[in-house]
């Protein structure tokens, strides 16, 4: 879907945050169970999927391909074809926003010997799809495009792939989550090698599902994730946590808004994703794991937070896979500490759904955050407790920087006003009304016919 319409929301000093609550079902670890639901036999149900429009286009997409998604009660069931088994859809599939829905569909659909059209919203049609059809087309799959690399575009994949040993050259999940899934489509072992950990749910959950997938050190501090072909998936029953980078705002807004303490349950605590909670303690925030636990195969913990005085630090290059889709939001916190924080290795950042890398140094600019770039490096000059505030913040068709921006306002001396809170729909539409029954003051912008929350 498009977003033309552009819809303002302004966020404004706020009273102590208080409360306990959950926030929605994880992005990643949804659009797997759908994917991964659809490639077995038999059924799957997933309880706590993620509603939202990213995911909810692979249920759309997965429907399509002759394997059914629909609601049933509270719970979400995939009657899956499996492996190879899917059908040429009626028409092109439609991903929206979404780059995890659209570069793991390329995966499957390289398995699969007929032509499928990839759509998607301006933000994902801009992205680089190279990163995973290279890869894909040295085991088989053919790709036209009038775009380079970029959707709209038409795979075609074959049932007998040629399995393959390849090393990643960007830490990326996407990359490696859709060469395993075409593995399961080519006799013997498909090998991916990583240097850095990315989120591992794909490896995970195709284990659960009955794939042979392991993972080794190499001896050279690399990983070699290996996935034996044409496996006989089993339909399973899949339980979501709750979304690690969804509670990030809500947790970010905790350690910034004076005399806040908010406590998220069941929130997913999987090493490959908690970077941001780590990086929040460095800085002395008073964030805990408390009823750590293992729920469907994953850990997951209460998290509680409470406003803190922070400090600048250095965030480590390495550190970044486990905690890519934060740094906007880690950056509005680094507004508040005192003194710099340094964040390295951002360059996945600058393909995100926008240049996140520029979106954030710009938001933070214009509510007078000094900020520096050097390189792959954004360096935040932070206020010691105060941000001025009182800018306007263009998102970019970019669901993070959105939320990141409000939640700068919340703490801010003037208002925020983020230039489309529409866009947040496509990971957390529940956002607003979760934010605002902490006490988060949200409202229209003065002047705005459309400025309204909701
Ligand atoms: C995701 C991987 C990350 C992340 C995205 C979700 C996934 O992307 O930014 O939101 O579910 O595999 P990259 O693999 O491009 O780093």
């Amino acid at each position: 879907m498009s977003h033309v319409l552009l819809k303002p929301l302004l966020a404004r000093k706020s009273p102590p945050l208080r409360g306990r609550l959950s926030v929605p079902g994880d992005k990643s670890i949804s659009h797997r169970a759908l994917l991964f639901g659809a490639l077995s036999i038999g059924r799957t149900r997933i309880d706590g999927l993620l509603e939202a429009e990213d995911v909810i286009n692979t249920a759309r997409s997965v429907t399509a391909l002759g394997a059914p998604a629909k609601k049933t009660g509270n719970s979400w069931e995939v009657t899956g074809r499996g492996v190879g088994g899917l059908q040429q859809p009626a028409s092109p599939l439609d991903f929206g926003n979404s780059g995890t829905g659209t570069r793991l569909m390329m995966g499957v659909l390289a398995g699969h010997d007929f032509p499928v059209e990839m759509i998607g919203d301006a933000s994902l049609s801009r992205r680089p799809m190279a990163r995973v059809l290279d890869p894909l087309k040295t085991m088989g799959l053919e790709v036209q495009s009038d775009n380079g690399d970029r959707l709209p575009l038409t795979v075609r994949g074959m049932s007998d792939l040629v399995p393959i040993e390849y090393e990643l050259p960007v830490p990326s999940a996407q990359v490696k989550s859709a060469i395993l899934l075409a593995g399961l489509h080519a006799a013997g072992e498909t090998t991916v090698i990583e240097a850095e950990p990315t989120r591992d749910h794909t490896e995970r959950m195709l284990r659960f599902f009955g794939a042979d997938v392991s993972a080794t050190p190499d001896g050279n501090g690399k990983t070699r994730i290996c996935v034996t072909g044409n496996p006989l998936l089993q339909g399973r029953d899949v339980k979501v946590p709750a979304d690690p980078s969804s509670a990030a705002f809500l947790i970010a807004a905790a350690v910034i808004v004076p005399g806040s303490e908010v406590t998220i349950d069941g929130v997913l605590i999987n090493p490959t994703r908690t970077g941001f909670y780590e990086t929040l303690r460095e800085m002395g925030a008073d964030v805990t794991f408390e009823n750590q636990r293992e729920e469907g195969g994953e850990p997951v913990a209460n998290i509680r937070a409470r406003h803190s005085a922070l400090k600048g630090v250095s965030v480590p290059p390495e550190r970044a896979p486990s905690m890519i889709d934060e740094y906007p939001v880690l950056a509005c916190v680094a507004a508040f500490a005192s003194g710099e924080t340094a964040m390295h290795g951002l360059a996945e950042l600058r393909v995100k759904e926008s240049d996140r890398l520029t979106a954030t140094a710009d938001g933070l600019n214009a509510n007078g955050v000094a900020t520096r770039i050097e390189g792959d490096t954004l360096v935040v000059i932070g206020g010691n407790g105060k941000v001025p505030g009182g800018g306007l913040v263009a998102t970019h068709l970019d669901h993070r920087i959105a939320m990141a921006f409000l939640t700068l306002g919340l703490a801010s001396d003037k208002p925020v006003t983020v230039d489309d809170i529409a866009i947040i729909a496509t990971s957390f539409p529940e956002f607003i009304g979760l934010m605002e029954g902490l006490g988060a003051v949200l409202g229209p912008v003065p002047g705005s016919s459309c400025g309204a929350a909701g």
